[in-house]
């Protein structure tokens, strides 16, 4: 079956980047340890939105990640656009802190139905900062590391917006999808990516998964939790090319 194919790249970690300029970036702070890069993607940002205390991360993080400035002028300028979620993480300075500096504030204590990290999405589809949302990328930091139910949750997020570019971010991995819908091209960054990558086949088994560019590659190969899931495989090619018959999940190691 032939399927479009869909691009992704992971330039927006590069320190200078010219592929930047035709894609948008949202980033999404969440509760866990700024990663190292955080300051290079809220440059990058058009739309820098915390979660509830990830606002605090942001508010500690940035500094410890820029030392020898001044805290407080680090703090004005990486200033959150919007703060949403459920507030009983946020620090009360903080979030004086930051509603003095014009800081939307958004208590959304009242919906417990959905995740910090799902409401946070579902603002930037409706405030989208580019007319063309299949140029945005939202990159989220903080989505991966603490506790597993949150964890699950924010990779829950991915398949809740399947349409939407979304990559979860830490020091050690990047995180996205693979919607069935197309075939995907994912071009390897190799001064800031790799070697290690998985490809996981999490909301669903695969009955047949082809790839190319890996180490151990598939050919019409099934996968499914309880049998084979490709874990520890390494990327071999500029280019690793995958086709599935189910979404899946892949990861790829970050360089530090
Ligand atoms: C893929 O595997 C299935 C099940 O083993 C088989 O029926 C099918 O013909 C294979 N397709 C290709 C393109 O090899």
């Amino acid at each position: 079956m032939a399927r479009p194919t869909m691009s992704h790249s992971s330039s927006f970690l590069l320190p200078t980047t010219d592929s930047a300029a035709a894609a948008a970036y949202a980033v999404v702070v969440l509760n866990q340890r700024l990663p190292r890069f955080a300051p290079l993607l809220w440059n990058r940002a058009r739309l820098r939105v915390c979660a509830d205390g990830g606002a605090n991360r942001v508010f500690d993080g940035m500094p410890e990640l820029l030392p020898g400035e001044d805290p407080d002028e680090v703090r004005t300028r990486y200033k959150p656009d919007v703060i949403k979620g459920d507030m009983d993480s946020i620090r009360p300075e903080v979030k004086e802190y930051y509603s003095n500096l014009g800081a939307e504030i958004v208590d959304e204590s009242h919906d417990q139905d959905t995740t910090d990290l799902h409401k946070c999405v579902s603002f930037i589809t409706r405030n989208p900062p580019c007319s063309e949302t299949s140029n945005l990328y939202i990159l989220v930091l903080g989505a991966l590391g603490g506790r597993f139910d949150h964890e699950m949750g924010n990779i829950n997020v991915l398949y809740r917006f399947s349409n939407i570019r979304i990559v979860l971010l830490s020091d050690d991995c990047s995180i996205f999808l693979l919607p069935k819908t197309h075939s995907h091209e994912i071009h390897i960054e190799r001064s800031i990516e790799g070697p290690h990558c998985g490809l996981i086949p999490m909301g669903a088994p695969s009955a047949s998964t082809t790839t190319t560019g890996l180490r151990w590659n598939l050919d019409n190969t099934s996968m499914s939790y309880g049998g084979l899931i490709s874990t520890s495989n390494i990327v071999e090619e500029e280019t690793v090319r995958i086709t599935s018959d189910s979404d899946l999940i892949w990861t790829i190691s970050l360089r530090n």
